[in-house]
């Protein structure tokens, strides 16, 4: 799979087998997201990688906004926690860099995991403090997005249809409604 074979064919995953990702390929996924650009180079990124069953049942059941709307993470061997130090990035026109920086390097490693048939799905809604005590995470340091990482399930979850009907999932705008040639 090239690279823009990844980018068309991944989708977000919401069901996940509990076999666990090989150390070789986590530490690839790591690596994909280490190389990622970032504000003057200063990679304000941390990641905390989470395995332990115990801690991923709390993250599923404690870390969503609505009830237990992250609950479906619970079967998924690792849960990454992209997290920056805004001191370490930029901020001009009224943007935060540091968001920028960690999208970039996380989806890169969501693009190398898929690759690898390893499935996540980009979780922005969670209860930060909640996910800061969970994981020890000081104050100082931004919680960014969260996901599973893990081999899809062959049949995909009631929840998981329901989320990408909801979501729209398969859509996307088409070019002209979002590209403007040589002027806005
Ligand atoms: C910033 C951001 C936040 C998101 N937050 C959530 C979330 O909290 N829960 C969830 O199930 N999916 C979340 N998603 C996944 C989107 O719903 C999904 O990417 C979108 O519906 C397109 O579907 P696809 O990823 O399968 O192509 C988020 C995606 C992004 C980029």
């Amino acid at each position: 799979m090239n690279v823009y074979e990844a980018i068309q064919s991944r989708k977000s995953i919401r069901s996940y087998d509990t076999k666990k990702i090989e150390d070789e390929k986590l530490g690839k996924i790591l690596e994909a997201g280490r190389l990622a650009p970032s504000w003057q180079n200063k990679q304000c990124w941390q990641y905390v990688i989470v395995k332990d069953k115990d801690t991923i049942g709390k993250l599923a059941l404690r870390s969503g906004l609505i009830s237990k709307s992250n609950f479906f993470i619970k079967d998924a061997p690792v849960v990454i926690v992209a997290c920056a130090n805004p001191n370490d990035s930029g901020h001009l026109n009224g943007q935060d860099y540091y968001l920028v920086d960690v999208a970039i390097s996380f989806q890169q490693m969501m693009l190398a995991a898929w690759e690898m048939g390893i499935g996540s799905c980009w979780l922005g809604a969670f209860n930060e403090e909640k996910v800061r005590e969970i994981l020890g995470i000081p104050s100082k340091i931004k919680v960014v997005a969260l996901s599973p990482f893990g081999y899809p399930k062959d049949k995909q979850s009631l929840y998981a249809k329901a989320i990408k009907t909801f979501a729209g999932s398969k859509k996307r705008k088409n070019l002209d409604k979002i590209v403007h040639w040589e002027k806005w």
